[in-house]
């Protein structure tokens, strides 16, 4: 009886696979589509599959079919961009694929082999366009992924063949995206340790633009693999023509823009060609990783509200679920900690009202203990001394105060100083017999080596079999990459390494998932040095910096918020003066700016002494009432910081529109006279909220409508306007549907 039932569940599902693919008819237009946007392509007479348009839905479209540009009488065959442009034929422009053939042929021309368009389910279409070289056995499958809802197309591309003897794949993009307009505005993000995503914005200019990372590892600390592109003119917020790309991929990447000499813009993005040469045997399939598009005629924000709905539903883990207020243990200890210690700031922690409490760095190592960063790593197991009852201990320990524990691991990594690297040097990332340079006196565990990527596996498995109250991991990252190479690859797969080692690593967080689905784990590389939605897949947040000053954090929050949700943001509130960069802010500033993101603390509860503990128990409690609509809700951006009148402001909407947040910030002195005004966004025009200001200190300077009603058209038109004059303070407001 069970199996008729499993065969009939099966044969049902079959026949609602099967039923839903669609075989392209000749002379249709092939079309991927969202609610609000499409992409659309045709075969050309040469059976060469066209990219003829990406926007906004299309009422009759029919036009394409006959469509050609101003250019094809200038040549015999049209140039008019392909879905994906290999190095071969007529083509002028950077390809998204470049390969040699088994028989040394270096280029490649890619016609139309098959179109199969399969549902998924209500949300989700898959649409895979294959295509094949017109002279060599050698297929290129490009896949579409549409979410619908989300307004989000994700795209990545499979390469396989029946070659005699292997192709050598020299370049092989995710994504190859042509757009035609007066000119282009590329938005992107730069920075380094402390200051990550800070926007930086440029009109393109023939030639080529590149965004990109040759590093590895911590591959996201100065340029992240995403970009906004405006056309003829710089976007809006609210109004603009936008397309949006971020690559899911944690290696090394480039993406460039070239400005043609007939003013198009071709767009190529995927993992870096930069010695990365791989080679595939016959039948053997590469697959890139995906790149995430959007695009939004309504400017930026949608962008966001794409990408946010999107990553929270199919891209980071627990999307749907809230998350814990964190403390910790890394700068109210630092190395320097015992038991005790560590028993009292979970002691403390539990009254203040946080629910999680992160052990981070210091807590193992015997024979070479992780009293500093020069020893340890690679070593994981408890430090006897410091922790004499093991991390058991402290998680039950926590677990009885009622709150999850975490721990911090980095374990792709070894100190020179370490039992691992006494016992196996054979697995340390290095270039033939030169010497492994080390940065952060340590050095890179070769993850494209399955033995290694086994001990990793082993170190985290290890660690969390230790107690079923280990709730959370801080995986941490501290360096890239430098002279790379590898023991395990042969000697001429060696510019395999950069793109085995993500997959390797790809391969630990699957096997960890796999074993622990309710594992919270933070991804952290010296701060901001690994976010990417490829690692995000496996991960519920991130460091967003080891910078915590908050007239920082607003610039590093505001940048990161554009592509990753707040939900995934870890804003923690840390001591006085900060720790980085010496400056002293009020404890209500620093809570104001971390209430923005997935609130934390970085510091030593005890040290929070008077009115200012009184403070932090409120701020606590208010999180955790608003903490829905921040993580969950829609973040509307609405005075940048980046403009120089020193106020900045945002606001988030719960999805029912019930509750919103409003967050004003001043980062500058302003005129006693001058007053902040800003209309808002996202509320019920009909409907009316109360306002009420939250982490007023002593009930100073509160805002003239505190506890007043007014209808969201009224806020939405008119705004509010508040008295902030002083450099470095901020106001924080729960609006609330009466
Ligand atoms: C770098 C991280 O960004 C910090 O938060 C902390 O975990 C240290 N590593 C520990 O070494």
């Amino acid at each position: 009886m069970k199996r008729t039932i499993i065969i009939f569940i099966l044969s049902f599902f079959l026949i609602d696979f099967v039923s839903s693919v669609n075989q392209w008819q000749k002379n249709e237009l092939i079309k991927v589509s969202t609610n609000n946007q499409e992409m659309i392509f045709k075969v050309d007479g040469s059976g060469k599959v066209l990219f003829l348009y990406w926007g906004s839905i299309m009422n009759d479209a029919t036009p394409f079919l006959e469509y050609k540009n101003k250019n094809f009488q200038l040549t015999d065959q049209t140039i008019t961009p392909q879905l994906y442009q290999p190095y071969g034929g007529i083509t002028y422009i950077e390809p998204a694929l470049q390969l040699t053939h088994a028989d040394g042929v270096i280029t490649t021309e890619l016609i139309f082999e098959k179109v199969e368009k399969i549902s998924m389910n209500e949300n989700i279409d898959h649409t895979v366009i294959t295509l094949k070289d017109n002279v060599y056995p050698l297929y290129a499958d490009i896949l579409f992924k549409s979410y619908k809802k989300e307004n989000i197309i994700s795209q990545s591309v499979s390469v396989y063949h029946k070659e005699d003897g292997d192709i050598q794949i020299n370049k092989i993009a995710s994504t190859y995206i042509p757009l035609h307009a007066n000119s282009y505005h590329l938005t992107y993000f730069y920075g380094s340790w402390g200051r990550e995503m800070n926007i930086e914005e440029k009109k393109l200019t023939p030639g080529i633009s590149v965004i990109e990372s040759k590093r590895g590892v911590r591959n996201t600390q100065s340029t992240n693999p995403s970009f906004l592109l405006s056309l003829n003119g710089v976007s809006g917020e609210y109004s603009g023509d936008v397309y949006a790309g971020s690559l899911a991929w944690s290696g090394t990447y480039k993406i460039t823009f070239e400005c043609d000499e007939t003013n198009a813009l071709h767009i190529v993005g995927g993992i870096n060609p930069f010695v990365s040469t791989y080679y595939i045997k016959a039948n053997e399939k590469f697959t890139t990783p995906e790149m995430i598009l959007s695009y939004s005629n309504e400017g930026r924000n949608k962008i966001t509200h794409h990408f946010h709905d999107w990553a929270r539903r199919y891209n980071i883990k627990h999307g749907d679920q809230i998350r814990p207020v964190v403390l910790n243990s890394w700068e109210g200890t630092y190395f320097d900690f015992d038991e005790k210690k560590i028993l009292k700031m979970i002691d403390d922690a539990a009254i203040l009202g946080i629910e999680l409490f992160v052990l981070d760095d210091g807590w193992f190592g015997n024979k070479y203990p992780r009293n500093h960063d020069n020893a340890g790593l690679g070593d994981w197991q408890v430090n006897k001394k410091k922790l004499p009852r093991g991390i058991k201990y402290l998680a039950e320990y926590a677990h009885k105060k009622g709150l999850k524990f975490g721990i911090w691991i980095e374990p792709e990594m070894v100190n020179p100083k370490s039992e691992l690297a006494d016992n196996h040097p054979d697995w340390i990332v290095k270039s033939g017999n030169r010497e492994k340079p080390t940065e952060r006196t340590q050095w890179i565990l070769d993850l494209s080596n399955p033995l290694v990527q086994k001990f990793v596996y082993k170190s985290v498995d290890n660690l969390l079999s230790e107690s079923s109250h280990i709730n959370y991991i801080k995986w941490d990252a501290n360096r890239y990459v430098t002279n790379a190479g590898s023991e395990h690859l042969p000697k001429d797969r060696q510019s395999h390494f950069w793109i085995e080692y993500t997959k390797g690593l790809y391969n630990v967080y699957e096997r960890l998932r796999a074993k622990y689905p309710e594992l919270l784990m933070q991804q952290c590389s010296s701060g901001g040095g690994r976010i990417d939605f490829g690692a995000l897949k496996y991960h519920d947040e991130f460091w967003t910096s080891d910078d915590t000053n908050p007239s920082h954090r607003i610039f590093i929050q505001h940048g990161t918020n554009i592509f990753y949700p707040s939900i995934a943001t870890g804003a923690h509130v840390s001591a006085n003066p900060n720790h980085q960069t010496g400056m002293y802010n009020s404890l209500k500033f620093r809570f104001d700016v971390a209430m923005s993101g997935r609130l934390g603390m970085e510091l030593q509860p005890a040290d929070i002494t008077g009115s200012e503990y009184d403070f932090a128990k409120k701020a606590i409690e208010n999180y955790k009432y608003i903490r829905n609509t921040v993580q969950m809700g829609d973040l509307y951006r609405l005075v940048s910081p980046y403009n120089d009148t020193g106020w900045s402001s945002l606001m988030y909407v719960s999805k029912d529109k019930k509750q919103a947040v409003l967050f004003v910030y001043n980062l500058k002195f302003q005129s006693p006279t001058a007053f902040f005004e800003t209309q808002l966004k996202g509320l019920d025009t009909n409907k009316n909220y109360k306002i009420e200001e939250l982490n007023a200190v002593e009930n100073k300077n509160l805002f003239w409508g505190n506890l007043k009603s007014f209808t969201g058209d009224y806020l939405m038109k008119a705004g509010i306007n508040v008295d902030l004059t002083e450099p470095f303070t901020s106001r924080v407001f729960l609006l609330e549907v009466e």
